[in-house]
């Protein structure tokens, strides 16, 4: 059924209470996600995006009970990615010549997904359409936020952006509006996803930040493509993005490490006591890198303003778990992260070096050799773990 949002405009979506996993087995959703998809129904009728594939059959039987898919006059494709354009397939079943508003890039991944002969119309940023009842649909290109052919659309007069992947969160929540929902949840989900998702693109969403603010639009509320809509004060979480795109960092220090028979483990712990020692005033979070959620991690070095990395030597590299992570974190881009290493070793001894490459590899700035311990670290080792953790602190 579809759910009001403002005056003529509905939420027409899907809630996913089941996903787990997003983008494959790349990222995790603990709180599930929704695909948002937006009917307007003013002098001319408007779908704002679809849902994701396996939710087509659903989606089209439930637009179905709303509207005489007929009177549809034209489809927006914010973003041709297949958690929104996934039921197009279908959709353009029933209603195979009604136009596709999209961006240029939009008719390029749309044809590369679908190989279809659909009525692709693309628009650039400043182009506008009448709806009717003296309301207009205003775009902009929202290129590389995050793919080449994201677009956001501007509804007039109700004065709600339909911001499609910017300002998401993937959160599957029973209210349709952020000042209903659990804003712990909320905000953690819409910080989880601008790390993993937007991060990498951080400087172009600045810039677009500042263009969106030159056109002055009054914006009442921002209705993204995932999660819940921004209702109460908008702007609050695009106050967010801008600290988030501008270099981010919080007073939190982030220990991350694999370890074989616990004596890696004991090193962290213990850097986190000398770090504590010197700095009531610091966060600090610690994982084992293997029993935790890679994206959480992630979320967390998003956060960081110092990274700590440790890991046992064996067969001359460090356990292969930092390997994944450095990797990934690399792909986020993050500027303006110090970070160090430690660990244990028997014999060669090579992990702390290893992790500085990974480290400088991924962008961050070591500051220092790092601390490494010959077999488990006994009292006096446990002690200048602690005197390294001060001086990190
Ligand atoms: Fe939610 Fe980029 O798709």
């Amino acid at each position: 059924m579809k759910k009001p949002v403002k005056n003529n405009v509905y939420w027409v979506g899907k809630t996913d209470w089941e996903l787990k996993k997003f983008h494959g087995e790349e990222l995790s959703t603990h709180h599930g996600s929704s695909y948002n998809s937006y009917l307007i129904m003013e002098e001319k009728n408007v779908l704002i995006d679809t849902v994701w594939s396996p939710f087509e059959k659903e989606f089209v039987e439930n637009l179905e009970k709303e509207i005489d898919l007929k009177k549809i006059d034209f489809i927006v494709c914010n973003h041709g990615e297949v958690d929104h354009s996934g039921a197009l397939n279908k959709l353009m079943e029933k209603i195979p010549s009604t136009p596709i508003y999209c961006s240029a890039n939009a008719v390029k991944s749309l044809q590369g997904q679908y190989f279809k002969n659909w009525d692709l119309r693309p628009l650039k940023t400043g182009d506008t359409i009448d709806i009717g009842n003296g309301k207009q649909l205003v775009f902009v290109e929202m290129r590389m936020l995050h793919w080449p052919d994201s677009m956001a659309c501007y509804l007039t007069k109700d004065n709600i952006l339909f911001s499609n992947d910017a300002f998401g969160q993937h959160y599957a929540c029973d209210h349709l509006f952020n000042d209903s929902a659990d804003q712990c949840t909320l905000y953690a989900e819409a910080e989880k996803y601008y790390a993993n998702i937007l991060a990498p693109f951080s400087a172009i969403l600045k810039r677009k930040l500042e263009e969106i603010q030159s056109l002055n639009l009054d914006i009442d509320m921002i209705a993204p493509s995932h999660g819940v809509i921004w209702r109460d004060n908008p702007m609050q979480i695009v106050e967010k993005y801008r600290l988030w795109c501008d270099n981010y960092q919080e007073n939190l220090i982030t220990i991350v490490y694999d370890t074989m028979w616990n004596g890696t483990r004991a090193l962290a712990e213990k850097i986190a006591e000398g770090i504590r020692e010197k700095d009531e005033s610091v966060n600090i979070r610690i994982f084992n890198l293997p029993k935790s959620d890679m994206n959480d991690v992630a979320t967390q070095i998003f956060k960081s303003k110092l990274v700590l990395l440790g890991s046992p030597t064996v067969n001359n590299c460090a356990l292969h778990s930092l390997a994944a992570l450095t990797h990934y974190i690399k792909g986020l881009k993050l500027k303006n992260k110090k970070a160090a290493a430690f660990g244990c070793y028997g014999w060669s001894g090579e992990s702390v070096k290893i992790l500085n490459e990974m480290l400088t590899d991924a962008g961050f700035e070591v500051i220092n050799d790092g601390f490494k311990c010959l077999w488990n670290p006994d009292y006096e080792t446990l002690q200048k773990a602690a005197d390294f953790g001060k001086e990190i602190a």
